[in-house]
């Protein structure tokens, strides 16, 4: 074949992430400190559901938005949240990846831009590029991964549509104070822009006094679709469950794509989805609040500045003290020390490396340990 593939794709890369894991992987002995991937498995009482599911034939096409059963779940579970959305303002997606891509689908038209305050999950860069629209870049590194009035304000142009907002973040861990909410949600109401709200991580906030955006302003609402995902508080990635939830208008909209793009979610799974709400998640939070602290010592031990995570599972240590682009410091560190990292440019930070401590504690203690070596051979 000579004719061109759809020029949209020409400016997206493969994932980072997953490059620097497989070099980990493809690394004998490499302790690997790269994936968002919760170390813990599936809580049983979660999966016990599906082989119930199976066995009374719950294998036939489900309703494209999901399962009503599961729609009144989510609508109730938020609830307690402060987030109170009807079932009909709810569409359960292929994790909460599908759900940003509905979402950034259904708002953004070619030459549209889209805020992402950075460093930030690839994915979002890339969904925009997808809609023919153009990513803006907010760095947010001079303010300490906080989002303030005046870089934010020098960002908008009459392009603006949208902007992406993600608390606790990855790959920071940081988590948006007042100050930041309330300028995003200034100029989100003053520019007439959507909000696409990644709350995948709100269950593994462990600052005390957290809010997520839309509960700080629920005035938001009629312009805001907040994402969410089964995948890091019940330990459930390969799952590939999230949902969205909105006004009726862009969830009907949301669901033209879902509805062509995927269908549904699988039918088998939609009553352990059910159980999962159902599952406290106060141990996972604190199991990672736990090697947050053990993380953050290791880094001011070996002398890495680090902005404090305050949720999700990442530590983003600054590099820019040693001398190495963060690309190299990576890679020597898993060829010369066996422990990888993902380099903050894949989260379009150099300077940076990001450090998951979401797998198990002695294996994060012994990447530590590596990852301590090789920072004193660079001093
Ligand atoms: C910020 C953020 N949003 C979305 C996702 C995608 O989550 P899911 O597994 O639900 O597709 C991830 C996964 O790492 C993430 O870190």
């Amino acid at each position: 074949m000579t004719r061109p593939l759809n020029t949209a794709l020409d400016g997206l890369r493969l994932s980072p992430i997953r490059r620097f894991s497989d070099l980990a992987k493809s690394t004998p002995g490499c302790v690997s400190l790269t994936l968002g991937e919760p170390g813990e498995n599936t809580p049983d009482a979660v999966s016990a559901h599906v082989g119930a599911d199976l066995a009374a034939h719950l294998t036939h096409y489900p309703p494209n938005n999901g399962y009503p059963f599961l729609k009144e779940a989510i609508s109730g579970w938020e609830a307690k949240r402060g987030l109170s959305y009807a079932p009909d303002q709810l569409i359960v997606t292929d994790g909460a990846t599908e759900a940003l891509m509905c979402a950034l689908t259904i708002v953004l038209n070619p030459g549209d831009e889209a805020i992402i305050p950075t460093p930030a999950f690839l994915l979002y860069d890339s969904l925009v590029r997808l809609n023919r629209a153009t990513p803006v870049a907010l760095d947010t590194t001079p303010d300490g991964f906080q989002v303030r009035r005046d870089r934010l304000e020098a960002a908008l142009t009459p392009a603006t549509k949208a902007i992406v907002v993600t608390s606790p973040n990855n790959p920071t861990g940081c988590v948006l104070d007042d100050q930041s909410m309330d300028a995003l949600a200034d100029a989100a109401i003053e520019h007439d822009l959507y909000v696409i709200c990644d709350d995948v991580y709100s269950e593994l906030a462990y600052k005390s006094g957290y809010r997520r955006l839309l509960v700080a302003h629920p005035e938001l609402r009629e312009r805001a679709v907040v994402v969410q995902s089964f995948s890091k508080p019940w330990a459930m990635t390969g799952w590939r469950l999230g949902w969205a939830e909105s006004t009726p208008e862009l969830i009907s909209a949301m669901a033209k794509v879902h509805q062509y793009a995927v269908s549904s979610v699988p039918a088998f799974l939609q009553h352990a989805a059910v159980e999962a709400l159902r599952t406290d998640t106060t141990p996972m939070r604190e199991s990672y609040r736990r090697r947050r602290d053990v993380t953050l010592k290791a880094l001011e031990e070996m002398g890495l500045p680090v902005t404090r995570p305050e949720g999700a599972f990442y530590a983003f240590p600054d590099i820019r003290g040693l001398g190495l682009s963060s690309e190299d410091f990576c890679e020597r560190a898993i060829r010369e020390a066996g422990v990888a990292l993902v380099p903050g440019t894949a989260f379009g930070a150099e300077g940076f490396a990001r450090l998951s401590y979401a797998c198990d504690k002695d294996t994060l203690r012994l990447g530590l340990e590596r990852l301590s070596g090789f920072v004193s051979t660079l001093g």
